[in-house]
């Protein structure tokens, strides 16, 4: 693994390449599969969508891109003040802790033209999914290659999705996604 390789070469201790390996997996993993599960529901509920995918899986990154926005699969983000700040109507002292709703952010109306419509041909730029900043995801790259391979590849192999039965969410403080999600894959 690159993170033992520059271990190895003296970049990192062994046990900073331990916990990075630990932050990758952990930060990578379960948001990814909630947001694939995520798009699948959101194809199941609005099939018209899957419909302009398959017409077009040239889509598959932008389908991404709105699945990241609309199921907004990490929900929450706590950070701290490093210095005052005033924007006029929020003041912050420094050491004030901040909670940011990604989730309500890309359903904002002042924001969004029809936030609560999934549709994959709309303009994503500014949604925060992936948060912002310099801690923004490290993998959000990565994450969304993975999703447009994925969307692609089943746009040219399935001809519908339907809900076979009730979905429901994992109860966590951070992500949101399915504990159970059953699917009906035409
Ligand atoms: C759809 C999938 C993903 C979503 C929605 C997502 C979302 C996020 C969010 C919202 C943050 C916090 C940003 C902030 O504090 O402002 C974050 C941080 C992070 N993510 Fe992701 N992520 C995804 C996939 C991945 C993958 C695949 C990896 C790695 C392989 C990854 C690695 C990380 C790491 C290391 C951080 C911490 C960055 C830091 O604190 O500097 N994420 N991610």
């Amino acid at each position: 693994m690159i993170m033992y390789r520059a271990a190895d070469e003296g970049e990192l201790t062994e046990e900073e390449a331990g916990m990075l390996v630990r932050s990758f997996l952990s930060a990578g993993v379960d948001t990814t599969v909630r947001a694939v599960g995520g798009a699948l529901e959101s194809f199941a509920r609005h099939p018209d969508q899957w419909q302009v995918l398959r017409a077009d899986p040239s889509l598959a990154r932008a389908t991404a891109e709105e699945a990241i926005r609309y199921v907004s699969p990490f929900q929450t983000v706590f950070c701290t003040a490093g210095r005052a700040v005033d924007h006029g109507t929020i003041r912050l002292q420094p050491e004030d802790k901040i909670f940011l709703s990604l989730g309500a952010a890309n359903h904002d109306p002042r924001k969004w033209e029809r936030p609560d419509t999934f549709d994959i041909r709309r303009r994503t730029v500014g949604h925060v999914g992936f948060g912002a900043g310099i801690h923004g995801c490290a993998g959000q790259m990565l994450a969304r290659l993975e999703m447009e391979v994925l969307f692609e590849a089943m746009a040219r192999r399935i001809s519908g999705f339907e809900l076979a039965g009730e979905a429901t969410y994992a109860l966590n403080n951070t992500t949101r996604g399915f504990k159970s999600l059953p699917l009906r894959i035409r």
